[in-house]
């Protein structure tokens, strides 16, 4: 079996994520400028974005209506969170992807990190004041991937 993961991070933690699901079974693929992959030859696509204000970064969503056209019948799309707010997670992808719930076959909530050293002023006065926190605190939600882990393993 192979597996393949796109992320989309801005601050580093969806690469984080992406490494401990993949351990040494997959793939593993930043989604910067790319407008396309060759999933073909791939079992199991994993896509793990970040949100920031509630939004996914454009290129991602661009990437994933690609990717998403070209599913394969015996292919499993897998989504992987990552956000603050666990409650929400689901609409984050709905509100992001509308109407392309369709193509994921599990979904999957992998916790947060809010780092300080990697925010700018606005961004920590915005986290001080809604989140309110004032150094940075993760919640690596391992446990919820485990299963994931497992199926790409
Ligand atoms: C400025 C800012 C805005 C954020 N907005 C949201 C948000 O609207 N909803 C949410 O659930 N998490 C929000 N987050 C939390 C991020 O999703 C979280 O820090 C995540 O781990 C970042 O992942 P990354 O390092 O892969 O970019 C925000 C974080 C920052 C710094």
């Amino acid at each position: 079996m192979s597996s393949i993961i796109f992320y989309s991070t801005k601050k580093g933690f969806g690469k984080k994520v992406s490494g401990y699901i993949a351990s040494e079974s997959a793939d593993i693929v930043e989604i910067i400028d790319q407008k396309d992959y060759d999933t073909e030859n791939y079992n199991n696509v994993i896509f793990v974005s970040s949100v920031y204000a509630g939004q996914m970064k454009k290129g991602f969503k661009d990437f994933f209506n690609k990717v998403a056209e070209n599913k394969k019948e015996n292919q499993k799309f897998y989504f992987v969170m990552v956000a603050g707010q666990e409650e929400n997670y689901k609409k984050f992808f709905n509100d992001n992807l509308p109407d392309k719930e369709k193509y994921i076959d599990d979904f999957f909530y992998a916790g947060y990190s809010y780092d300080f050293e990697k925010m700018n002023f606005f961004e920590k006065f915005i986290i001080k004041k809604i989140v309110k926190i004032d150094k940075s605190k993760e919640d690596f939600r391992k446990e919820n991937l485990d299963s994931l882990v497992k199926k790409i393993g």
